[in-house]
């Protein structure tokens, strides 16, 4: 191969690539046309091969020819990979477009049972009255859960129909009064405090029992309180809960623990239906003698009542039972 050939071959390598590249419109298309050139097999990369054919003194001036000739194609290509590639993204943009109008994804959310909601309602209630929340165990000793609270080993509640054992002076605590023992044990009055909780009891489950229910113990032992101080404390509780719609009255009641003993109604004002709704009264001076108080030297007054009652009397539930099946149809309402 002489120059001149090479020279033209050289010329003949552009012409191609000007024709060609008309029809390059894709990235690929422009890679495969690079190899065509530049590739270890390509035209180019060929006509550089032939360079050591060609006599010595001509070298140089080939030389010069061929790497301005890469240099061209090298800048051609590169100026096309970026037409080229600015087209692809527009068209990418085209493609994924946001279509505002379809439906969005629905992620359900979960949300707090609603026995969890009514005890962290009522929490609420109290602490804004200034209570403390306090807890003990679920499994309870007899002294804890009956003889400090000065029920007597002949009481019927003491009767093993009513308790889950777990063994000789061990059971689920049948109410949450035990943790007032626990709390007056631990502090000195004033003590104010509620304790919600779980209870145990040995009751076939129907619409209104359930062997596992929850209640919140309330207490409050000071100088000076009586039963009005009881009665102030509940018909906060009554209207903050249930709203000012409602009306609540009081009838005797026993607890071992209380005297005197109160069982609370309520009644949506111009209705006739009363519906019992705890069990409360003063605490009983044995009582306060067991944890160390003197009786002479203050008084309190506790109540006990159950959430599961709030919530169904709060939303019209029926049956106490559906709170423990854990239907999403019923969950999901609250
Ligand atoms: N502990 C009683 C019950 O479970 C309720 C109660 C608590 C009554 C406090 C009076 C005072 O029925």
């Amino acid at each position: 191969m002489t120059l001149t050939e090479l020279a033209r071959a050289a010329e003949e390598i552009w012409a191609q690539w000007e024709k060609a590249s008309g029809g390059v419109k894709t990235l690929e298309d422009l890679e495969t046309a690079r190899i065509q050139i530049l590739g270890r097999k390509g035209r180019l990369t060929q006509l550089f091969s032939s360079l050591r054919d060609l006599p010595s003194q001509e070298r140089a001036e080939a030389g010069k020819i061929l790497n301005a000739l890469k240099e061209r194609i090298e800048e051609a290509l590169a100026k096309k990979r970026e037409v080229l590639a600015q087209g692809a993204q527009w068209e990418r943009l085209a493609r994924e477009r946001y279509d505002f109008s379809l439906p969005g994804k629905w992620r359900p959310l979960g949300k707090l049972h609603p026995l969890t909601q009514v005890r962290l309602e009522i929490e609420e209630i109290f602490l804004r009255l200034g209570f403390d929340v306090a807890s003990g165990p679920e499994i309870e000793t007899e002294y804890y859960n009956f003889e400090a609270l000065n029920i007597g080993p002949d009481h019927p509640a003491r009767d093993e129909w009513d308790s889950f054992y777990l063994g000789e002076g061990v059971l689920l605590r049948t109410h949450t009064s035990p943790v007032q023992i626990r709390v007056m044990k631990e502090r000195k009055p004033p003590v104010r405090i509620i304790c919600p909780g779980r209870c145990y009891r040995r009751d076939n489950p129907d619409a209104t029992h359930s062997p596992v229910f929850h209640q919140v113990e309330l207490l409050w032992v000071e100088k000076g309180l009586t039963f009005a101080h009881l009665k102030w404390v509940i018909g906060e509780f009554v209207r903050a809960f249930f709203g000012p719609g409602y009306e609540m009255r009081f009838s005797a009641d026993f607890f071992p623990f209380t005297e005197p003993s109160a069982q609370v109604h309520i009644r949506k004002k111009g209705t006739e239906k009363w519906l019992e709704i705890m069990g409360a009264g003063m605490v009983h001076p044995r009582v306060l003698e067991e944890v160390g108080y003197d009786p002479e030297e203050v008084t309190g007054f506790a109540f006990g009542l159950g959430i599961e009652r709030m919530a169904m009397l709060r939303y019209g539930i029926e049956d106490i039972r559906l709170f423990w099946q854990n239907d999403l149809r019923f969950l999901s309402q609250f």
